[in-house]
């Protein structure tokens, strides 16, 4: 019997992933992404229950503490991984909810695991939540959560917040099973979304789908009003901020440029190996840069880590493969000994060590083509109170809308992204100061404290 609290969390994945090692021995994991990152210091400064798949199939884990979190695992079982999480969340929407960059499929049994276990994880739910408790629902592995929490829970305060893009009418009507999906959200007494745009294609798609009507922010249903309105996430700014003026950072930065061979320009790509992130885009752009002698080999080093995303995924599986051939082949045409343009990372670092690499890198490069909001950028931001380092951020990426002063990019036009990529190299420290200054003033002011706040004020009144 899990004890109930007055506030919980309800996301695909909990913060800690258990891996098991090939010796059978199992340990604990940062998970990856955008939403632990978030989530986390949201929790750890609240009491209350995170539920949360832990990241291995067939493992039922007993409820437990991290961090100063109360972590309540949803156990899900091999077929239900294939199906549900790699199958109708990473196969069909999440393809779906980001343009159509990679062709989503369909599948009716993908959707039955996916009803499933959105039925288990609102059971769960409603057996955390305690008398009149606020429950707020993450992403689009869980839209169906809402209405089926508040038929077991009408007691409940429910939100609902989506990370990713909510898309126009016209690409999710695709979905077969937009009414259900549609009906499930707004279950929600509140559903958040990254942007404006995506709040209003969602009010759109209501009174188009079900003829519902709207008024402002607010959908009305027979019984009940569903808000809807953009909060766009952040980071812990002040976390970034402090961290990276301690000095064993400030030494690990400097290490980290001579082991790169002290180049001029060090280039940097943070990101989940995912196809939506543009990182071909960003290596052919600088691969043609090498070539057209705009820039010379030890002159810059891109740096690009990629941590492991969704690996049974076709798409996905691809995509390392490609980025791999990629990088070999810039570094084949154009390494000098001792020195390789493209220094490529297929693996995960931790906090301290992402500090120390968004401080010693000068050009951060985030080409999305498309993304709900992309933390990256706005953590690259909070590490630079030198107020040096330029941002190149894709038009495409939501976090664009609040960067304004970023080297913008539309990752699909290559010439664009190399003159971008040139201009960001050769910009003055003043420049550079001038832009980082807004963008720190920004992010330092809408963190994910403030983010989380306004979100639950919302619900709550
Ligand atoms: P998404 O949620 O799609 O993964 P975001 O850019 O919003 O994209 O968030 C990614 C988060 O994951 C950031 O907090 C970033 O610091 C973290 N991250 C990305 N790559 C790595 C890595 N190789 N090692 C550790 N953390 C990473
Ligand atoms: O919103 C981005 C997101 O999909 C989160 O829901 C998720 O936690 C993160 O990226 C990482 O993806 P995954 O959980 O599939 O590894």
């Amino acid at each position: 019997m899990v004890s109930r609290s007055s506030f919980v969390i309800v996301a695909n994945r909990l913060p800690v992933d258990r891996t098991i090692e090939p010796d059978g021995t199992a340990s604990w994991r940062r998970s990856p992404g955008g939403l632990v990152t978030a989530i986390a210091p949201v929790m750890q400064r609240r009491k209350g229950a995170w539920l949360g798949w832990a990241g291995a199939a067939d493992e039922d884990v007993e409820p437990f503490h991290q961090d100063g979190m109360n972590l309540v695992p949803v156990p899900l079982s091999a077929r239900e991984v294939e199906n549900y999480y790699e199958g109708f969340s990473n196969a069909t929407l999440w393809p779906l909810y980001h343009d159509v960059v990679a062709p989503p499929v369909f599948h009716r049994h993908m959707w039955e695991a996916y009803r499933e276990v959105n039925e288990r994880f609102a059971a769960a739910a409603a057996e955390a939540a305690d008398e009149g408790a606020v429950v707020w629902v993450q992403d689009y592995q869980l839209q169906l959560v809402p209405a089926m929490l508040r038929k077991l829970r009408p007691d409940l305060r429910i939100g609902f917040f989506l990370h990713i893009p909510f898309p126009p009418v016209e690409l999710f009507w695709r979905l077969p099973w937009r009414r259900q999906l549609v009906e499930g959200l707004l279950g929600a007494d509140l559903v958040g979304f990254q942007l404006p745009g995506g709040a209003s294609n969602f009010r759109r798609l209501c009174r188009r789908l079900l003829g519902l009507p709207y008024k402002g922010n607010e959908i009305f249903l027979d019984d009940r009003i569903v808000r809807t309105q953009a909060f766009p996430i952040s980071v812990d700014f002040a976390e970034l901020d402090t961290m990276v003026r301690e000095p064993h950072i400030i030494t690990r930065a400097k290490e980290i440029r001579a082991e790169l061979g002290d180049p001029e320009h060090v280039l940097l790509g943070v990101d989940r190996l995912d196809y939506t992130k543009g990182i071909g885009q960003r290596l052919r752009a600088f691969g043609e840069l090498l070539k057209d002698r705009r820039v010379y080999p030890g002159e810059a080093v891109f740096v690009q880590i990629a941590t492991p995303s969704r690996e049974r995924v076709e798409q996905y599986r691809r995509l390392r493969d490609e980025i791999e051939r990629q990088v070999g082949r810039i570094n084949g045409e154009h390494s000098m000994f001792g020195h390789q343009p493209v220094q490529y990372f297929h693996q995960s670092y931790d906090r301290a060590e992402l500090a120390a690499l968004y401080l010693a890198a000068d050009v951060m490069v985030v080409t999305p083509l498309r993304d709900g909001m992309n933390l990256v950028a706005k953590e690259y931001v909070s590490c630079h109170h030198d107020l040096q380092g330029a941002l190149v951020l894709s038009e495409f990426a939501g976090a664009a809308d609040e960067l304004r002063q970023a080297y913008l990019v539309n990752p699909y036009d290559v010439e664009g992204v190399k003159r971008t990529l040139l201009a960001a190299m050769r910009a003055t420290p003043h420049e550079l100061a001038r832009r980082m200054r807004t963008m720190r003033r920004r992010v330092a002011t809408y963190d994910v404290d403030r983010w989380a706040s306004e979100f639950l004020t919302a619900l709550e009144t």
